[in-house]
Formats: C-alpha cells, structure tokens, sequence
C-alpha cells in the first residue's frame, strides 16, 4: 500500500494510486459513514450519528493512511477509521440482472410440493423466476384459495380492492373484461394503482373450454427493442402521464402515471399497460400527438407476437409473473364447459426477502 498517497481536495479526500486511479472520498460521507460504537445503535447496527450534526463544510482535523486504513480525527476530536478495501467493496454494486427470454422460450414446470417443501428447490425457481420474470408451478391443489399457501415462498399477500383472492369466471355481472368469454389483450393488473401489485400468481383451478390459451408478452424486452430502434417513441413513454381507472359498483381507483418508469441509472423498471383501463387523456395536453405515435408503435408490437409466448395453462398450474415486466392475457375461448382461474398478488421486494433468507439457511447447514 506504501504506492498509495492521501491528498485533500475541495471537499473530498483523494486516494492516489488506488487501482490505478483515484478514489475520491467525500468528507461528508466520511463522517456520515462512520463505523464506530458512539455512531452506531451497537443493538441494531443502525445509523445513529445524523448528518444535522454537522457543519456542510465540515473538513478533517487531521488524516492518515497506513496499511489500507484511512485514519481521521474531526474538530470535535471523533476519531474515524475505514478500510479501503470495505470502501471498495461498495464500489459497482451489482443488481440481480434480468434475462431476455431464450427463443424458443417455454417456462419448465416446478413441482408444488417441491417448491414449497424443499430449499434447493425454491430457491433455483427464485433465481430463475427473478431473471425471466416467470415461474409455473405444476401439480398444484385445485381448491379455490391454494394461493393463500405460497405467502411463505412469496409473500405476505398483496391485498387491492375488489377480493383478496380474484375470481376469474364468465360472469354477466362482472365488472372487468376477464369475466366475459373475450380475448384479453396483453395487460398488466391494476395500472389504476399508482403501485400496481408486482408480482401476480394466476391459478388455474379448472380449464375444460375450448380455447382460451395463455399469452404473456416480455415488455422489457419490448421496450428495450423500441429503445433501440426508435428512442423518440420510448421517451414519450416515459415522459406522458395516462390516466388508468378500474372501478365496480362499489369502488373507483384511478392513477396517471406514465407507461414506462426507468431507474436513475436509465435502467427500464417498470411497465404498465392496460388497453382495458386507459383512460381518455386532455387531448390538448402538449406531446400527445408524439405520445400516441409512440403508443401505436408500443401497442404494435405488443399485440405482434414479439417476445411472446402462448400456451395452454392446464388446471393445477400456477403463473407466477413479474408483474411490472410481463404483461399477460388470454385467447377468446367457448363457454362450452368450466373455466375458473384465480388470481392474488404479491410484492417482489417480499420475493427478493424469501430467496435471500433461503440462502442464508442453506449456507448455515
Ligand atoms: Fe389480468
Ligand atoms: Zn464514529
């Protein structure tokens, strides 16, 4: 380490030398970050030291570099030490990256029973569920309410309005297009929440009709395609707030929230498309002439086959879905014999929890 040298910047800390380049500390995240017992709920870990403390232009008293060890003392005499080999550790953090679907694409079925019984098992199907945003369990109960059981794998459930647990059958009373014998169009659920659910299980208790095949449609895939090939049309997706309302008798939930939602890093994060909930936007609203350009060219692809996959859910099988990345929806079928599906939510953060907590208990035996 004796290659490495310490120099004071505006505001910052430059560690010369560090991989070959500089590594710059801010002396606000220094202070803010520091690791000691006063600073720290020693119970929880927690931070206790709160930034407020401190002045903006807060600058050390002294600083020291030995052995990998950045040493500081502050005015009010703290002492601070950090490793930089920790600090470099926080460096690029990598986020669990989600797959585009192979071509020919055809999600492998995973015993229920597996799933919920054996670790190994639950936690390859998390793995490979939070890359293609699907997973299919197979041999599943058909009782009506078996979703409630897949809250230790996925859950808490995700309660909306209407039921906690959804009934899908024609219905002349319903109130959504799921309840009639039509096709339904590539969606996703509650685009009238301002957080729509983002994950869904669809339940398949019963499928004697004819027709009425699945389809899910890949819109990452979709808009990372309409990205590259016609960036103008992607931006209006992002920029265009839409009203969304799903209502019955007895409720009303409306959102405007824009189709495409990116993270900082412009990664896609989010779609929501619902033909049957839009609603009809302030046609003098400037940009929506560009915004139903690129809705046209969105909806286009989506209805065109392209990173979509259709298929037969047989009755005992589960979907579970990605929700804010894989739209699903359903072939027109004959009401010649029984067809009931149900449907309950979930959250991925809860996901994320149950596979990382399954690991944990792998790794300690
Ligand atoms: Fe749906
Ligand atoms: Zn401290």
């Amino acid at each position: 380490m004796s290659h490495l040298e310490l120099v004071r910047g505006d505001g910052i800390q430059v560690v010369r030398g560090w991989a070959g380049g500089n590594l710059e500390l801010p002396n606000l995240w220094l202070r803010d970050n520091c690791q000691c017992s006063e600073c720290r709920v020693t119970q929880t870990t927690e931070k206790k030291f709160h930034i407020v403390d401190i002045p903006v232009d807060l600058e050390p008293a002294s600083v020291l570099l030995e052995d990998g060890e950045l040493l500081i003392e502050w005015p009010d005499g703290h002492r601070s030490s950090y490793a930089l080999g920790d600090i470099e550790a926080l460096i690029d953090v990598a986020q669990p990256a989600w797959q585009v679907w192979p071509d020919p694409y055809r999600p492998q079925p995973v015993d229920w029973t597996a799933f919920l019984a054996d670790d190994i098992v639950a936690a390859k199907a998390l793995e490979d569920y939070l890359a293609s945003g699907v997973l299919l369990l197979a041999d599943a109960p058909v009782e009506a309410g078996t979703l409630e059981a897949l809250a230790p794998r996925l859950g808490p459930i995700r309660e909306v309005l209407f039921e906690r647990i959804h009934n899908v059958e024609v219905d002349p009373d319903g109130y959504n297009v799921a309840h009639t014998t039509l096709p339904l169009p590539p969606h996703n659920d509650f685009a009238s929440y301002t957080w729509p659910p983002s994950v869904q299980a669809l339940h398949m208790l019963a499928n004697e009709t004819q027709g009425g095949e699945s389809v899910l449609v890949d819109g990452w895939q979709i808009l990372e395609n309409l990205r590259r090939d016609q960036p103008d049309h992607f931006a209006a997706l992002c920029n265009t707030p839409v009203p969304f309302r799903e209502f019955d008798a007895d409720n009303e939930t409306f959102s405007v929230m824009p189709m495409v939602r990116c993270d900082s890093a412009g990664n896609i994060d989010g779609l929501r498309y619902s033909n049957q909930l839009m609603q009809a936007m302030d046609p003098t609203r400037p940009g929506v002439v560009e915004f139903y350009r690129a809705y046209h060219e969105l909806s286009r692809r989506v209805m065109s086959g392209e990173a979509r996959i259709c298929f037969r859910l047989e009755g005992g099988q589960i979907l579970v879905l990605q929700a804010h990345r894989v739209l699903h929806g359903r072939q027109a079928f004959t009401a010649n014999a029984q067809r009931h599906l149900q449907d309950a939510y979930y959250e991925q953060d809860n996901v994320r929890n149950h596979l990382t907590v399954v690991r944990r208990r792998m790794n300690n035996g």
